[in-house]
Parts: C-alpha cells; sequence; structure tokens
C-alpha cells in the first residue's frame, strides 16, 4: 500500500556530504520521516528491487522498531530477500562483511555510531553499497534529494517478524533471512589473525586484558573471541551486554569517555592491555600499562608491523589516512617504498582507494583502523591486529610505540573539540581563516615558520572526483601542523574541530607529557583563529 508522507522534507539542515542522517529519536519517531529516507534509498537504488539487502544496527533504542518498519517497506518495494543480523544487531564492519560475504545489492545500517542512545538521544540510519563501504557522495546526494520530491511511501500490513531466531520468514513476497553475523565475523577473523598464538598470550597466565564493550554492540562479538575462543580470562570483556541507552554512557571510546577503562590500565597492578569500541564496533581505542596509544600512532604501528600478522604477510599496497590524523603513518610508508594518500574525513573516502588495491591499511585520528577485509573502519579487528603483534613480539604495547618512535620520529598529536558552538559564528570563523591563508607562507609565529596553508581539496585518484574545503590546514616547516575543521556529524549547533601536531625526531626528546609539548601550539591556534574572542570558549570541550 501506498500512504502519503504529510510532512515537508525534513532534511534541511543535513550538511551535504554526510554518509547518512543522525537525528534525534524523537525526530525519527514523527510520522513518515524514517520511511521517506528508506523510501528514497529503494527509488534510488533500483538494484535493490528483486534483490538482496542486509539490515541490522547497534541495538540502540528505536533499533527494532526501526527494523520491522523497514522489512515492510522492503517487501512493499519488491526487494527479494533481506539479511538480518539476530535480535536486530549488526556491528558497523560485520554489516560490511555480511554485504560483501553474501554479495547483497547493499545494507542498511541503523547507527549513531559513538552518540548516547536512548529515547531522548539519538538515532541514525545509512546505506552501505555493494562493495561494503559507505555510500559515495553521488549516491547519497541522490538519496537527499530523492527525500526532498517524494510524498509518498510504499509498505505493507503484516505483523512483526521474529528477528531474534535464526531462520527464513516469509514477509509478502519477500524472505527475511535472520543470521547469525557472529560465527561469521570470527571466521574472518580467523583468516585474518594468528588465533593460535594469541590464545598462548592468554594461557601464559602474565597477561591480561580488559576489553571495554561500552554496553554496546561489540559485547557479543568480543565475548565470543575474546573468552571463548582464545581464551581470555572471564570478566576481561566489561560492559559485555548491549543496552539500549548503552547504560546512559557515550559509548565513545576516548580518555574523556572510557574512564573505567583507563583506570583499570593505571595505578597500583595495571592490567596489560586496556582496549575500548564505540556504539556501532567500529572504532577502537588502545591502551598499554599507563601508556595511551594515539590512532594516528596505532596506524603507523599496524602498517609498520603488518608482515608479522597471517592476513598482511605479503605485505601491505599502500596506506591511506585522513587529512588530520598525524603524519606518523607517512614515514612509514616511505620507509617501506609504498605510496600514503592524505584523504578527507570520513571512512568513504578510502573505498575507491581500498577497491582498486591501491592501500591495504587505512584509518583516522578519530579511533578508526581498517584494512581491506571490509569497508568499514572496525574496531574489534584493531584489537585483534595488536593482540597478535604483543604475541609474535612478545613485548608490551608501550615498549613497541617507543620502538616505533625511535624509529620512525614521534609525531606528538592532540585534538581540541569547542562543541555546540553557535553555527554561525563557526562558519564565520573558518571563512575569516581561508581569507587569510595566503598571506601565512614564510610567516614566522611563536617560534614555527609556516610551510604552506589551505583549504585541503582532494581529487580521487581512482574516479577523479574533487572534493573541496575539507579543513584548514597549516604546515610549518619543522613538521607541525594545525589543522582547523567543521564536524560533519554533531547534531547541535557546529563543533569546531582543531588538530594538532608536532614532529620530535630525537629520541631523547620523545618521553615528554603531551599537553605540555603542545601548550604553544594549542595557544597559537586559538589565538590564530580567535577562538575565544569569536566563541567566549577559554578552553576546548573534548581534548582527545
Ligand atoms: C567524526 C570523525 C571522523 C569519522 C566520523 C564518523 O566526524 O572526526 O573521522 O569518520 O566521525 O565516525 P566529524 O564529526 O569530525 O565530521
Ligand atoms: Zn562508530
Amino acid at each position: 500500500m501506498e500512504i502519503e508522507l504529510i510532512q515537508s522534507h525534513p532534511f534541511t539542515d543535513q550538511r551535504p556530504g554526510t554518509s547518512g542522517l543522525r537525528k534525534k529519536v524523537k525526530v525519527f519517531q514523527q510520522a513518515g520521516y524514517l520511511e521517506n529516507f528508506v523510501q528514497s534509498i529503494f527509488d534510488t537504488q533500483p538494484e535493490l528491487i528483486g534483490g538482496v539487502l542486509a539490515l541490522g544496527g547497534d541495538g540502540r533504542y528505536y533499533n527494532r522498531q526501526a527494523i520491522q518498519i523497514i522489512l515492510r517497506m522492503a517487501a512493499a518495494n519488491g526487494v527479494a530477500k533481506v539479511l538480518v543480523g539476530q535480535g536486530g544487531i549488526l556491528s558497523t564492519p560485520a554489516a560490511s562483511q555480511v554485504i560483501r560475504r553474501y554479495q547483497t545489492q547493499g545494507g542498511i545500517i541503523l547507527s549513531a555510531s559513538h552518540n548516547p542512545g536512548g529515547p531522548d538521544e539519538d538515532f541514525g540510519i545509512k546505506f552501505n553499497t555493494a562493495n561494503g563501504g559507505p555510500a559515495a557522495e553521488k549516491v547519497t546526494e541522490a538519496i537527499f534529494n530523492r527525500t526532498r520530491e517524494i510524498s509518498s511511501y510504499k509498505t505493507v500490513q503484516a505483523d512483526d517478524v521474529d528477528i531474534d531466531q535464526l531462520g527464513s520468514y516469509p514477509l509478502g513476497n519477500m524472505t527475511v533471512e535472520v543470521i547469525d553475523s557472529i560465527s561469521l565475523y570470527v571466521e574472518l577473523m580467523r583468516e585474518l589473525f594468528n588465533f593460535e598464538a594469541i590464545h598462548q598470550l592468554f594461557n601464559s597466565g602474565l597477561f591480561r586484558l580488559r576489553f571495554d564493550a561500552m554496553h554496546a554492540v561489540t559485547g557479543p562479538y568480543a565475548t565470543e573471541i575474546l573468552e571463548t575462543i582464545l581464551g581470555a580470562a572471564p570478566g576481561t570483556v566489561i560492559n559485555g551486554k548491549p543496552l539500549e541507552d548503552f547504560g546512559g554512557g557515550h559509548p565513545d571510546p576516548n580518555l574523556s569517555h572510557a574512564h573505567e577503562l583507563l583506570e583499570l590500565t593505571q595505578g597500583f597492578d595495571p592490567v596489560d592491555f586496556g582496549a575500548a569500541s564505540d556504539g556501532d564496533g567500529d572504532r577502537n581505542m588502545i591502551l598499554g600499562r599507563n601508556f595511551f596509544v594515539t590512532p594516528s600512532d596505532s596506524l603507523a604501528v599496524l602498517a609498520a608491523n603488518a608482515h608479522l600478522i597471517p592476513g598482511y604477510r605479503n605485505g601491505i599496497t599502500g596506506i591511506a589516512r585522513s587529512m588530520p590524523t598525524s603524519q606518523a603513518a607517512d614515514k612509514v610508508a616511505e620507509e617501506l617504498g609504498i605510496e600514503c594518500y592524505e584523504t578527507p574525513t570520513g571512512w568513504k573516502f578510502f573505498g575507491n582507494l581500498l577497491d582498486a588495491g591501491k592501500i591495504s591499511i587505512c584509518g583516522e585520528e578519530s579511533f578508526g583502523t581498517g584494512s581491506d577485509h571490509v569497508r568499514e573502519k572496525d574496531g574489534l579487528w584493531a584489537v585483534l591486529f595488536w593482540l597478535n603483534l604483543l604475541a609474535v613480539r612478545q613485548q608490551p604495547v608501550a615498549r613497541i610505540v617507543h620502538d616505533h618512535w625511535r624509529r620512525f620520529g614521534r609525531n606528538y598529536y592532540t585534538r581540541h573539540d569547542y562543541e555546540g558552538i553557535d553555527a554561525a559564528i563557526a562558519m564565520e570563523l573558518m571563512n575569516d581563516l581561508r581569507y587569510r591563508l595566503a598571506d601565512l607562507p614564510g610567516v614566522e609565529m611563536a617560534g614555527r615558520t609556516v610551510d604552506y596553508a589551505d583549504d585541503f581539496a582532494y581529487t580521487d585518484p581512482v574516479d577523479g572526483s574533487v572534493s573541496e574545503n575539507q579543513g584548514i590546514r597549516i604546515g610549518f616547516t619543522d613538521g607541525s601542523r594545525i589543522v582547523y575543521r567543521l564536524s560533519g556529524t554533531g547534531t547541535v549547533g557546529a563543533t569546531l574541530r582543531v588538530y594538532l601536531e608536532a614532529f620530535e625526531p630525537d629520541p631523547d626528546k620523545q618521553d615528554r607529557n603531551t599537553a605540555e609539548v603542545m601548550a604553544p601550539l594549542v595557544q597559537l591556534a586559538g589565538d590564530l583563529a580567535q577562538i575565544e574572542q569569536r566563541t567566549g570558549r577559554s578552553e576546548a570541550d573534548v581534548v582527545t
């Protein structure tokens, strides 16, 4: 049946280029809101008609209701089959794997990633294409444009499908297949990593891990792999039960939000290794004993050691990092004699490079790391990679990273976020900076000389598409950098992100306190953009 959409298009304030729709649950619960977006997917992706769709989410509040709505709409739109994760659960990397493994025509992922969940918090939906990755910009644009045109959506009248039991169920002319995505994911991890070596590491009794699933989607995946299969002690996975509101927490693995885990790696009798993942399982945080590995360093370390891991033993073809990610990975690529691509923020830019075989490993400073095994970043994958590395090298986390710095130099790194600032003020701040870029090269500031200053633009080496205005970069001759960018994922006002990096080649100076080393750059970044005068904020809300 055809149901009329009464509200006008709901996407006026959506920033172009974002890979999906992320809003408060209450907004999604408005009549026709979710339906408008879903119908627009079916209208613009004709291969789904008569095709197969993967469907699942991070289990947050409204996940189950949204799945039933989408199933009925899929049936009405002529989709032949939908593969749903049991209980409606698919971590984002697992969804990517399901799409690739079953060669579906695409997938719908229900998640607002690391944003809090619950009736008053966030919900989200995005479409991934047949390669398993987030839809390219032209696809999302087509979907967004379609949401503005349509006046009705298609659905069928039917009871809810039981998505908790594995098996096949008819829904109209369509089949709903409830699948066990955990076993599927385990299989893939087993192909990539040396499970035997990791098992021995746990068996030695000398090594303790805590994995914080933050009451989000990775809990069941992590418990199965780490405790059941690899033999880590029961209790290794903490906050392992997925909850619709993530236990009231903020499922974002960083130093501000993963406090409990951080404490377990510090103080008296710390564990050897701490790791965490976010709401939908694609992010990761890596901690050693009293030691935080920045995501930028993690990417570089994984790339430099990839040959020690079965899945990458033949070497990696190339590396990619998002523009604000530190240049640590560039140094590794240089030494390995492979290319390091600098892409705009957002995982979708890695997709073409991965599909074309130009890169094997990629990552972002925002706690995202991944490889060509799927087309999303993958939190648990990164943790298993580190575990495999620790098992092979038989060294603590801190030792591995220190050795890395000694060899490649250290890129001190920090990110300062100013959240919920007035959108107009944020735009003006960025625009005013843009006007001054041309005058900056050669100028000396706080003891550093500007090497280049630009508004980052990216030409995709595979399809030639150009993405402009991707953030302001100011590079200094000593290798340090200041980057300014407005977030594309925040849901309230604007978020200004300031990324800071300082390069230190001298091993004797690589053990300093990051905040101290970065203080002059933080000051300079604030002065240059007049952050305090314009926003009234004397300090960032989140420092990672
Ligand atoms: C943030 C991160 C970015 C990541 C995205 C989705 O986007 O900075 O690296 O790809 O979340 O997880 P932002 O809010 O900065 O636009
Ligand atoms: Zn996420």
